[in-house]
């Protein structure tokens, strides 16, 4: 679907629908909406006065022009309360219409700038937020489905806006959108890729794939090359798959004069089965998406290219699969990590830190600076913040707020757990350095002490998105399946990085 900024009075906006929108409590509609209203004969104001339209956040009053207008449908968006108005409240409010529309089988779209007038929202931010709201909402994953869908896929969504001097600003918003929730997309498409379309070699494909295109650096290491940088546990891991391991380092340098490089690590467990700890049969196959943080850090790693920002970035992702093989892992066994430390696998269903050991300590041998991971890594963090935000976690309190703030600024909610020293005591292993589980209690925790042992002295973010990767329900701009949480939040951070 394309989004597209013109300038012109929404009213005679030719498109099968056109989307004004309503305060709470509003009785008397103002601007584009009284606008619309009087080309309706007072329709609006009607339904307000009968009830019927009440302006609450996220509801759609479908009102049928019957020729009043060139659009055959005037949506009316509620905006909820003045008061508790936000930007991610249009970008929600956005996916909801636009869903609501595509139902009605509408191929063109029009919409005003939401929040702008008395809402109080940036026009550009406003116009980021419609296009992002759009483009996530519409999102389906439909690769491998034969049948047509029911329902068409919405062509385009125009932004109207009357005043031409905003043109610019607004056209400004939606193409930074566009990038953005382009970049979500795609990796909600390899997140939701079953297994058997995206092993660690097709993930090796995609990122050269994406390498050209974008024309970033690519390393992509085989076993061999494992071998020789001593990654022990990453190939722990992979021994019990036949797919090969692959370790893809991607590299972004949009600031050539400095040597300072972000490193960005994610969780690539193609398909987690728990290996010979083998989890129970249900639910595993929501285990193809392991893989989330890897794609997540792919797919940002995308938009910072195409936005230009002015920082470098290392993007490391050990691909693997986690699987029971006859030459699997075996709980007991000792691994040794790229940093030398001996790992103690006490449970093979915590691989995902023994293949983040080695990914983090690589990136480190890269010259990074400072590091930022993100996995699908606990199902205590799952549990302790259920599916609203994700666990973020780390050695240095400046870092981890700038991360929260970028999350805050695109919607992504993250909740700070702690790493009091008195959890360590848990990874302790009589036969090893550290063992790969503390157990259940502050599971999440213990988790994130592990891989801080294999980050050195480096500034270290770790981001857990096991509750938050994927959802079963729709709701605003997620749809059913992968979120793409987290790509959002590296892109605003990258990009407040360059400031
Ligand atoms: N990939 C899982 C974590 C996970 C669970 C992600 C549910 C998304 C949804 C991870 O590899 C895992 O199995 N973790 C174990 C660790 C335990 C064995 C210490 C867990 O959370 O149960
Ligand atoms: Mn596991
Ligand atoms: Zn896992």
């Amino acid at each position: 679907m394309e989004v597209k900024v013109i300038t012109g009075d929404i009213v005679s906006t030719k498109a099968d629908a056109i989307v004004v929108n309503l305060f709470e409590g509003v009785k008397r509609p103002g601007g584009a909406t009284g606008a619309v209203d009087k080309a309706l004969d007072g329709a609006i104001t009607k339904l307000i006065e009968q009830g019927e339209i009440k302006g609450k956040l996220n509801e759609i009053n479908i009102i049928h022009s019957l020729g009043k207008t060139p659009a055959r449908i005037v949506a009316v968006a509620g905006l909820g309360k003045q008061a508790d108005f936000t930007l991610d409240k249009i970008r929600a409010l956005t996916a909801e219409f636009c869903r609501s529309l595509r139902k009605l089988n509408c191929r063109r779209i029009a919409t005003i700038v939401h929040g702008g007038g008395v809402g109080g929202i940036d026009p550009e931010a406003s116009s980021q937020a419609i296009t992002e709201g759009s483009l996530l909402g519409l999102y389906r994953f439909r690769k491998h489905i034969t049948k047509e869908p029911e329902n068409h896929d919405i062509a385009e969504t125009l932004i109207v806006e009357r005043d031409a001097a905003k043109l610019k600003v607004l056209e400004q918003g939606c193409k930074k959108g566009q990038i953005i929730a382009e970049a979500t997309n795609l990796a909600r498409d390899l997140i939701n890729e079953p297994a058997n379309y995206m092993t660690p070699s097709d993930m090796a494909k995609t990122a050269k794939g994406l390498a050209k295109t974008y024309s970033l650096g690519l390393t992509i290491l085989d076993r061999e090359q494992m071998e020789k940088e001593g990654m022990g546990a990453l190939l722990g891991v992979a021994q019990g798959s036949r797919q090969p391991p692959k370790l893809i380092v991607l590299t972004y340098k949009g600031d050539k004069k400095s040597s300072d490089t972000i490193g960005f690590v994610g969780k690539g467990i193609t398909f987690d089965s728990g290996g010979i700890s083998i989890k129970p049969s249900e639910n595993m196959a929501e285990m193809k998406g392991d893989m989330a943080g890897a794609a997540t850090v792919m797919a940002a790693l995308i938009a910072i290219a195409q936005l230009k920002s002015k920082v470098n970035i290392t993007a490391v992702v050990a691909a693997t699969e986690n699987l029971p093989g006859g030459n699997a892992l075996k709980p007991g066994d000792i691994l040794k990590a790229i940093n030398g430390k001996t790992i103690e696998v006490v449970n093979t269903d915590a691989e995902g830190r023994l293949t983040l050991a080695d990914a983090l300590g690589y990136a480190i041998k890269q010259g990074v600076s400072q590091l930022v991971d993100l996995a699908t890594l606990t199902g205590a963090c799952h549990i302790a913040l259920g599916d609203i935000c994700s666990g973020i976690f780390g050695n240095s309190q400046e870092l981890i707020d700038k991360i929260i703030k970028s999350g805050a600024e695109a919607g992504e909610r993250l909740w700070q757990l702690p790493m009091y020293e008195e959890y360590k005591e848990k990874n302790k292993s009589n036969v090893a350095d550290i063992k790969n589980s503390g157990g259940r209690w502050g599971g999440a925790i213990t988790a994130a002490q592990f891989l801080s042992e294999f980050v050195g002295d480096k500034p270290w973010v770790h981001i857990d998105i096991a509750g938050t990767a994927q959802t079963e329900k729709e709701n605003g701009y997620t749809v059913k399946g992968a979120t793409g949480v987290g790509v959002r939040t590296l892109v605003n951070f990258a990009l407040a990085q360059a400031k």
